[in-house]
C-alpha cells in the first residue's frame, strides 16, 4: 500500500468542560479539566494509522515531550521518526467544550510554526511518486512544502484548517485533493452555500477532488461533474473536538486502500460519529474494528 506523510502540528490540548462558551468579559468555572494529545497533524496521523494506512508523521516539538509522545504512539503503528525535537515549547491548545459538545479553540503554535526550509527537505526526503502528503494550516512554510512536494511528484491533500485569508495566496494549484468544512469553504470562495462552494472550487481547480464536510448535514464530494453525497450518522454528541480530523484520516485511508469514494466517505462518517460520542481529540479516534462494525450496521440492507 502507498505511504502517507502527514506534515503538521502536535499540540497538548487543555480541555475545559464549561456550562457555556465564555462570553467577552465573563469569568466562569469549568466543571472538568483534562490534558491530552492533540493538534490537527497528530490527530489526522493517528486516524490514518488506526484506519490501517502506512502513516508517517513529520512535526516539531519540545525535546522534553518527545518520550511521552513516543510512548503514546508506540501501539499505533505510526512512524514518528520525522518528529524533530527543537528548542521551543510544544504547541498547545485551550479548548472549551460546552454541554452540547460544541467547542471553541485557542491555539499557541510554539514549535509548530518554527519549521525551517531544512526541516522541510528532511521531512520530505525519501518520499516521491506514489506517496501522499497531507497538510493542514497549523504549521508555517506551507507554500514551500507544497512546491517541494509537487516537484517530487507526491500526491498532495490539503485540509486548510484553521482557514485564514492567507491560504488563498498559497500555490493551491499544487493540491490534488481538498478536504474542508463549510467555514473553510466560505473563506476560500466567499460563498456560504455548499453547492456554490463546490462549483467555484471545481472550476478553479479542475483536476482536484473536493470533499466538503457539513457537520450534522453530512458531506459532499465533487470532482469535475461527479458528485457524491453522504448523510451524517445521528449520535449523542459529547465532544466534537477532532471529529474533522477523524473523518480526514479514515477517508484518506479508504482511498489509499483503493476503496470507492462512496465507501471511503461512509467509513469516514461512521468514524467521526463515533469520535463525537467520546471526549477528547486524539483519544476519541476509534479503532478500525469498531468503525467497520458500525459501518456494517448502518449500511446493512
Ligand atoms: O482539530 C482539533 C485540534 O485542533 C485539537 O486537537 C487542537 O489541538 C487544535 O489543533
Amino acid at each position: 500500500m502507498n505511504r502517507i506523510l502527514v506534515f503538521g502540528s502536535i499540540n497538548i490540548d487543555h480541555t475545559y468542560e464549561v456550562p457555556h462558551i465564555v462570553h467577552s468579559g465573563e469569568t466562569i468555572s469549568s466543571t472538568a479539566y483534562r490534558t491530552s494529545w492533540g493538534g490537527k497533524g497528530l490527530n489526522q496521523a493517528i486516524a490514518l494509522a488506526k484506519a490501517g494506512a502506512n502513516t508517517f508523521l513529520a512535526a516539531q516539538m519540545a525535546q522534553t515531550d518527545l518520550p511521552t509522545l513516543s510512548e503514546f504512539c508506540e501501539p499505533l503503528h505510526l512512524d514518528i521518526s520525522r518528529v524533530y525535537p527543537v528548542p521551543y515549547p510544544t504547541g498547545h491548545a485551550m479548548i472549551q467544550v460546552d454541554t452540547s459538545g460544541q467547542n471553541c479553540i485557542v491555539v499557541a503554535a510554539g514549535a509548530n510554526d518554527r519549521i525551517t526550509p531544512e526541516t522541510v527537505q528532511n521531512a520530505l526526503e525519501g518520499f516521491g511518486q506514489g506517496d501522499m502528503l497531507l497538510l493542514q494550516n497549523e504549521i508555517n512554510l506551507i507554500p514551500e512544502i507544497l512546491r517541494s512536494a509537487k516537484a517530487k511528484g507526491i500526491r498532495i491533500v490539503l485540509n486548510p484548517s484553521p482557514c485564514t485569508d492567507e491560504v488563498s495566496s498559497w500555490p493551491l494549484e499544487c493540491v490534488d485533493l481538498f478536504l474542508l468544512n463549510e467555514t473553510e469553504g466560505q473563506v476560500l470562495t466567499g460563498k456560504a452555500e455548499p453547492e456554490d462552494i463546490l462549483s467555484i472550487l471545481v472550476t478553479r481547480y479542475p483536476a482536484a477532488q473536493i470533499v466538503l464536510t457539513l457537520g450534522e448535514k453530512g458531506s459532499l464530494f465533487a470532482c469535475g461533474s461527479k458528485r457524491v453525497s453522504m448523510a451524517a450518522c445521528q449520535v449523542q454528541v459529547v465532544d466534537t473536538t477532532g471529529a474533522g480530523d477523524t473523518f480526514t484520516g479514515y477517508f484518506l485511508s479508504g482511498l489509499l486502500h483503493g476503496a470507492d469514494v462512496e465507501v471511503a466517505m461512509g467509513m469516514a462518517s461512521c468514524a467521526s460519529a463515533i469520535a463525537v460520542s467520546q471526549p477528547g481529540a486524539a483519544q476519541s479516534i476509534p479503532e478500525l474494528s469498531k468503525v467497520q462494525a458500525f459501518y456494517r450496521e448502518r449500511f446493512a440492507e
